[in-house]
């Protein structure tokens, strides 16, 4: 049996578009992904996160199942436009209250609340001013952390700024197919600095009400390999490395842009005013010092050089497994990953705040089911973490998405990373077999005998 280190938090995680409905309850403003889950053909199977897992009015019913699995940590996001529904002005009190109510239903519960400020869903009023690409929406961020932190921070004791600035920037600026559904390289850069300085902007803001806290960010990371030895692929797992996980790892440790990534963005027309938009003490600002950094992991990526405009793509193993979303199970990349950040930047702690698998798995004829892939595919990254901890990695949690399923993005309700199965005609919560193992882990903080 292997056994983590006392206090390891063991958590699940969600984020609000993606269960909690009700998208104008209590004077909630429109967010990016109200509209673009509404335009026709972004969403696969033509759903929207109006209803998801109806979170916001079925919360207490979910804290109940967390606190029956035993988890000791909730990681969940507030919804921007719930606090202010155009992402400026006064808070919306009616908004903060559910966030309110929940944090004590969780804290009754013995659960610790862990927040995330920003988990994809911009209010639509700051992205039709230009979202992230426009310097004054990390004015606004901040502003936003200072009024949640204010609000919640007697209770809340650990703050996540972002969720996955990379994907906010390369999906929604770039390639299009998250909102706001642009496809321009310049606007790309623009919006990870900008995300990058609202980060540095809002660490000050939330330790000033929470002066006993721990903020960090969390990044989607991943070991990035080229497929061969020959020059164009290990340039192109370069490439790979520095637009994903550099860009944001540099900047935040106090190393400043990668010249290298900096040279290639601006070899593919991305920079038009080279690097005029980070202004005199930016750098300064993102490096604030963190308490932790927030790692997720889905899976590694092999790179092979080809002609397109991002010379890249991955390559998967044809002898691998792979889950419902057609993503490699690589737990060895969890290791992987965790060594690496840690002996290249040093952040004084880590939590793995998201890693999971989607199985379509549904109940059998007993109401059972049994997603034992989920349960290897759980098992291994755990025992990977594990290994991490024993290379002197300072890991202090780790948080299973999802706890529930819930609505996918542009995947709508087509994929399934919950541990708990949700019916979305009757809304009913039923716990899968990797329910069941997770609890068991958590309860003896460790993982059974292989
Ligand atoms: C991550 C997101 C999360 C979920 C998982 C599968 O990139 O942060 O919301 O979609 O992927």
């Amino acid at each position: 049996m292997r056994t983590f280190p006392d206090g390891f938090l063991w958590g699940a995680a969600t984020s609000a578009y993606q269960i909690e409905g009700s998208p104008e309850a209590d004077g909630k403003g429109e967010s990016t992904w109200d509209r673009f889950a509404h335009l026709s053909g972004t969403i696969v199977d033509g759903s929207t996160g109006d209803v998801a897992c109806d979170h916001y009015r079925r919360w207490q019913e979910d804290v109940t199942v967390m606190a029956d699995l035993g988890l000791k940590a909730y990681r969940f996001s507030v919804s921007w436009p719930r606090i202010q529904p155009t992402g400026r002005g006064p808070a919306n009190s009616a908004g903060l209250d559910f966030y309110g109510r929940l944090v004590d239903g969780l804290l009754e519960a013995g659960i610790e609340p862990v927040v995330t400020l920003d988990h994809w869903d911009l209010p639509l009023a700051l992205e039709d001013g230009g979202g992230w690409t426009e310097r004054t929406t990390a004015a606004a961020f901040a502003d936003y952390a200072a009024i949640v932190a204010g609000r919640l921070g007697d209770r809340v004791r650990r703050w996540i700024t972002h969720n996955e600035p990379w994907v906010v920037a390369h999906r929604g600026y770039l390639d299009g197919t998250k909102p706001p559904g642009r496809t321009d390289g310049a606007a790309k850069v623009l919006a990870s600095h900008h995300l990058l300085l609202s980060h540095g902007l809002a660490v000050p803001a939330i330790r000033a009400a929470v002066p006993d806290g721990e903020v960090g960010i969390t990044l989607n990371l991943s070991p990035v390999v080229a497929a061969s030895d020959d020059p164009a692929d290990r340039d192109a797992a370069r490439r790979f490395d520095g637009d994903l996980n550099r860009w944001y790892l540099d900047p935040l440790s106090g190393f400043g842009y990668p010249p290298d990534v900096v040279g290639d963005y601006s070899a593919a027309g991305w920079l038009p005013a080279g690097l005029d938009f980070v202004h005199d003490g930016d750098l300064d600002t993102i490096e604030a010092p963190t308490d932790f950094l927030g790692i997720n992991y889905y899976e590694r990526h092999i790179m092979r050089s080809v002609q397109a405009v991002e010379p890249v793509e991955v390559e998967i193993p044809a002898d691998a497994e792979i889950t419902e979303m057609g993503w490699e199970v690589y737990p060895r990349g969890l290791a992987d990953i965790l060594v690496r950040v840690y002996h290249e930047y040093r952040p004084s702690k880590i939590y793995v705040t998201e890693n999971g698998c989607s199985y379509l798995d549904a109940p059998g004829p007993d109401g059972a089911i049994h997603d034992e892939r989920r349960v290897r595919f759980l098992d291994g990254h755990l025992a990977a973490a594990g290994d991490a901890i024993d290379a002197g990695v300072p890991l202090g949690g780790y948080f299973v998405w999802s706890i529930l399923d819930n609505f996918e993005w542009t995947f709508g309700y087509t994929q399934r990373f919950g541990i708990v199965w949700v019916d979305y005609d009757t809304q009913e919560r039923v716990l899968k077999d990797s329910a069941l193992w997770y609890r068991d882990v958590i309860a003896r903080n460790g993982l059974p005998a292989a």
